[in-house]
């Protein structure tokens, strides 16, 4: 089965690559010819995760998924949240966890999550779409500076919790077994599977 992915980060690529294994054909955006800017216009992680897998849908007809992430703050009110990846008004890592870190300098509680909502959209009967959602989610605590190097965003400032190393700090297969997107990722393999072999 071909399911393109509705993406334009490598990071996340080469994670849910690494998963999909032999059943799936993963299919980049660019494979089925789309450069446009998806859009993350609805507020929240799981309508933006929908908009996405919706837009590759109506625009190309391809069975496909999209996630939509981000990281949750306690002492922040959830924050950054849906805006995780503009949090500093520019789509900067750096900068980012700077702001992160900033707005954290006096907390002591240190208690986080990353989220993920992906959504997937498989062609139907009478090319009619079947849509459904999958949320994973990793607890940890945000660090006071950052370690690590690997990983992408917020990696090098999450320590999740039961581990002593950052995401940063950590091998791609590694975070692979434990992430917030490995956690959906799983349900999402295991529906996928089920449609495949009953
Ligand atoms: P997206 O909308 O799913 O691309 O995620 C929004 C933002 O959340 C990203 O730009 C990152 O800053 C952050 N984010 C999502 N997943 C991860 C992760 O696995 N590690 C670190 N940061 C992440």
């Amino acid at each position: 089965m071909e399911l393109c992915f509705a993406t334009n980060n490598q990071h996340k690529l080469d994670e849910v690559a690494n998963r999909l294994g032999q059943t799936f054909k993963l299919k980049t955006l660019r494979d089925i010819g789309c450069t446009d800017e998806l859009p993350e216009t609805s507020g929240t992680i799981p309508g933006n995760s929908r908009q996405k897998a919706d837009y590759v849908w109506t625009h190309f007809g391809v069975s496909c998924f999209a996630d939509d992430s981000g990281l949750e703050v306690d002492a922040l009110n959830g924050e950054p949240g849906v805006d995780s990846a503009f949090y500093s008004g520019s789509r900067d890592s750096e900068k980012n966890i700077q702001k992160v870190l900033n707005n954290l300098a006096v907390e002591t509680n240190r208690k986080a999550r990353f989220i993920t909502v992906f959504t997937l959209v498989l062609q139907g009967r009478d090319a009619v779409p079947v849509e459904h959602q999958f949320k994973g989610i990793v607890d940890g605590r945000i660090l006071t500076e950052p370690r690590g190097t690997g990983g992408f965003g917020y990696d090098p400032i999450f320590l999740p919790d039961g581990h002593d190393r950052t995401f940063a700090e950590m091998s791609i297969d590694e975070k692979g077994l434990i992430s917030h997107r490995a956690q959906a990722l799983a349900k999402m393999i295991m529906y996928l599977q089920k449609q495949v072999h009953g």
